[in-house]
């Protein structure tokens, strides 16, 4: 397999083609960003630990039966994944009150949730990722009402399976963000990344926050605290 050109540059990774038509080289980038690009940093280190740790975590979400997009690591900072169509869509999940949802409603951060609440964003920046319903999905045509049903439910099997990951190794998954593609055969399949960049996760003995906020609110440096993620993520094999 060969890489060729580049496809598409994010924020935080490059894609490129491959001698394989539905084969897309993935690069991880050292760069950080938060507030939708404003703040901006190259972090050495970051990039390495985001594809080790989002490679770990959809190996197992496929052992748990959540089709996604994963092929394999090809090195510290590069993997293969399987081309999809992207649907515009930012899904969140939240167990735990916490960011955007404590700041919209009131609701203190920290505080549980009776049950998991999906959440859909739509994915463009320069409208700054609006919130939305399943309705104005379906009104701007993302997806259909078959695929959005099957988008939540898929993410409601992604919580259930990380939430048991995590517990093991002491961490509460507070929130993440995911995002779907679509097969040329119209199968749904989990995409981009799982990763600290992704996911609030709080260590359980202590509070501390093990994810991007440490980046976000300037709490500190952001790779020890990855690190002790993917270290942890590491003992699980042995657990
Ligand atoms: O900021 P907010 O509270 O809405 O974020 C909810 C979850 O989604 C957090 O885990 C955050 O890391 C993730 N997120 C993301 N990319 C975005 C927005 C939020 O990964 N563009």
């Amino acid at each position: 397999l060969e890489k060729q050109e580049l496809l598409y540059e994010g924020k935080a990774k490059k894609l490129y083609k491959t001698s394989e038509s539905d084969v897309i080289w993935v690069e991880y980038l050292n760069q950080a960003t938060a507030l939708n690009g404003k703040k901006k940093d190259l972090i050495q280190g970051k990039g390495e630990l985001n594809n080790q740790i989002t490679s770990l975590l959809f190996s197992l979400l496929k052992e748990a039966g959540v089709h996604n997009h994963f092929i394999k690591k090809l090195s510290k900072t590069e993997q293969l994944i399987e081309s999809v169509t992207m649907f515009p869509l930012e899904v969140v999940l939240r167990n735990i009150s916490a960011g955007s949802f404590s700041k919209r409603f009131g609701v203190k951060e920290g505080t549980p949730l009776a049950n998991p609440i999906i959440e859909f964003y739509l994915k463009d920046d320069k409208l700054d990722d609006p919130m939305m319903n399943e309705e104005h999905i379906q009104l701007l045509e993302l997806t259909t009402a078959e695929e959005i049903k099957k988008i939540k439910k898929m993410t409601l099997e992604v919580n259930t399976a990380l939430q048991k990951v995590f517990k093991k190794i002491d961490i509460q998954l507070i929130d993440f963000k995911l995002e779907f593609g679509k097969q040329a055969d119209g199968n749904i399949l989990l995409a981009d990344e799982i990763s600290p960049d992704t996911c609030r996760l709080w260590d359980v003995k202590t509070g501390e926050h093990l994810d991007k906020d440490v980046y976000r609110r300037d709490l500190g440096n952001l790779v020890p605290v990855y690190q002790e993620v993917f270290e942890r993520l590491l003992k699980l094999e042995s657990i």
